[in-house]
This record gives structure tokens, C-alpha cells and sequence, in this order.
């Protein structure tokens, strides 16, 4: 399972690394642009110099310069602030780099909307005294707002429903299921609405129930049994008769 906050918080990468190969040491930093709001307004740009695991030196635009965490860091920092030009540089970053490139994260992905496919099964079989049970799945949708409500006969069901969490798939795309507790009427229409921002209008998937299991049972069976034994009756009268005219 993923961590919904998670989710809602977006990142963009940039990486370099420096290595001296020949002992090992990793010098390297990491660019982070950091924002959950979708008009960007909340942008942070951050920038954590790292020598091996450790953040020596890191840039945060909301402070709008570089803080020490090590005595290299510190002399470091101290060095970095001392040049207008580079921090007014990172400062409009912000726009540059960090908007920009969530304007355009956005348009090839956040407003993009892929309608979910619909499935309606059947969990329990029900009769005129046990609940049926039917599930309402939705697959593959995104975004993430989905809405999944039971009709019958055209009128919103609202009680005896179960629905699960929107579950992430782990690729972006979103699953739900939504169960319906109900006794059969007959001649009655049971239907799942699905409402999500892929499709144009609430689409209606309507439930066809499979045909009753056929059933034997004693009152039947002495019903076919009787039919029978009249019919060996007829057969052995009408031979009798033949063999009696010849
Ligand atoms: C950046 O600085 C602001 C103000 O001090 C702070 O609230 C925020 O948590 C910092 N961001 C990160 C990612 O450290």
C-alpha cells in the first residue's frame, strides 16, 4: 500500500555526482524542487551538497541562502553568500527551472484523465429470503477521483452498500470496488453509476443476472416420476391393444 500524503507531494530530480573513483569519496548534490499546491504557489527549490551520505551545505529558496552543517560547510555557505549574483541566480530558479518544469509535468500528466473500465459480478447468489451480494469494480482510472454509487430501478441505493479505499496500482492508475447487499425482487433493475472525469456524463453499467440454477427437488422428481410411469402405462395398454386386434 502507498502512503496517500506521499503521493500528493511532487518532486523534480536533479542529480550529479563527482566521484574519486580512485578512494572511493562521492561528492555529489541533489536538486530538489518541492511543491503540493497546483498553482505552485508553495514552490520550495532545495539543494543538499552531499560529500559521501552526508549534507554538508544545502540551499533552501524559502531561507534564500546556503546553511552549514559542517565546518567545510559552514566556510563553504559563508563563501556562497558572499555572491549576490549566484544567489539571486538560484533565487530565480524558482521560476525558471522549478515552475517551469511543473507547468509542463502538469499538462503532459496531472490534467490528463483516463476513464476506468467497469465490471459488475456476482459475489453470493441470493433468493427471495438470502441477500444477494454484487460487486462494482473499476479499473484503471486516474486521476484518483472516482465516484460509485448503486441504483435500482433508477433510484440511488444508499444503505447496504460497502465500498473499498481507492487503491493506487503502484503505476499511477487507480482501483475500486463497491459491493451491494440486497434481496432479489423480480423484474427489478439493479444498475452501478460511475462517475469519474474521463467520462463525459455519469456512465450506468446495469446488472444482467445469470439464469437461475436449474434445480432438482422431491416434488419435481415425483412429478417426472409420475409422468413416466403414465407413460409406460399408455405404451404397454396400446401394445396390448395392437397385439389383441391382430
Ligand atoms: C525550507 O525552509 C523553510 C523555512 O525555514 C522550511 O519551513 C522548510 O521546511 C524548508 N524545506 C526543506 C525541504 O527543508
Amino acid at each position: 500500500m502507498f502512503l496517500p500524503n506521499l503521493c500528493s507531494f511532487h518532486h523534480i530530480l536533479m542529480l550529479s555526482v563527482f566521484t574519486g573513483a580512485a578512494n572511493g569519496y562521492y561528492n555529489s548534490h541533489w536538486s530538489q524542487c518541492i511543491y503540493s499546491s497546483s498553482d505552485f504557489s508553495d514552490m520550495v527549490y532545495l539543494i543538499d551538497y552531499y560529500f559521501n551520505k552526508y549534507v554538508y551545505v544545502q540551499y533552501n529558496s524559502t531561507v534564500g541562502k546556503f546553511v552549514g552543517f559542517s565546518e567545510f560547510g559552514v566556510k563553504t555557505a559563508e563563501y556562497w553568500n558572499k555572491n549576490p549574483e549566484f544567489l539571486q541566480q538560484l533565487k530565480a530558479d524558482v521560476d525558471r527551472v522549478c515552475r517551469h518544469n511543473a507547468e509542463l509535468y502538469k499538462t503532459a500528466i496531472h490534467d490528463k484523465a483516463v476513464a476506468p473500465v467497469v465490471k459488475l459480478s456476482l459475489v453470493k447468489r441470493g433468493d427471495s429470503r438470502h441477500p444477494s451480494l454484487l460487486m462494482c469494480s473499476a479499473y484503471d482510472f486516474y486521476p484518483e477521483k472516482i465516484k460509485v454509487s448503486w441504483l435500482r430501478d433508477g433510484v440511488v441505493v444508499t444503505s447496504d452498500v460497502t465500498s473499498t479505499e481507492k487503491m493506487p496500482n503502484g503505476d499511477w492508475y487507480y482501483q475500486i470496488h463497491t459491493e451491494l447487499e440486497y434481496i432479489p425482487k423480480a423484474g427489478e433493475k439493479i444498475s452501478c453509476m460511475v462517475e469519474h472525469a474521463g467520462f463525459e456524463k455519469p456512465m450506468i453499467y446495469d446488472w444482467n443476472p445469470p439464469l437461475p440454477e436449474f434445480e432438482w427437488n422431491t416434488p419435481l422428481l415425483f412429478t417426472a416420476g409420475v409422468a413416466a410411469l403414465m407413460l409406460g402405462i399408455i405404451i404397454a395398454a396400446a401394445g396390448f391393444i395392437y397385439y389383441k386386434s391382430k
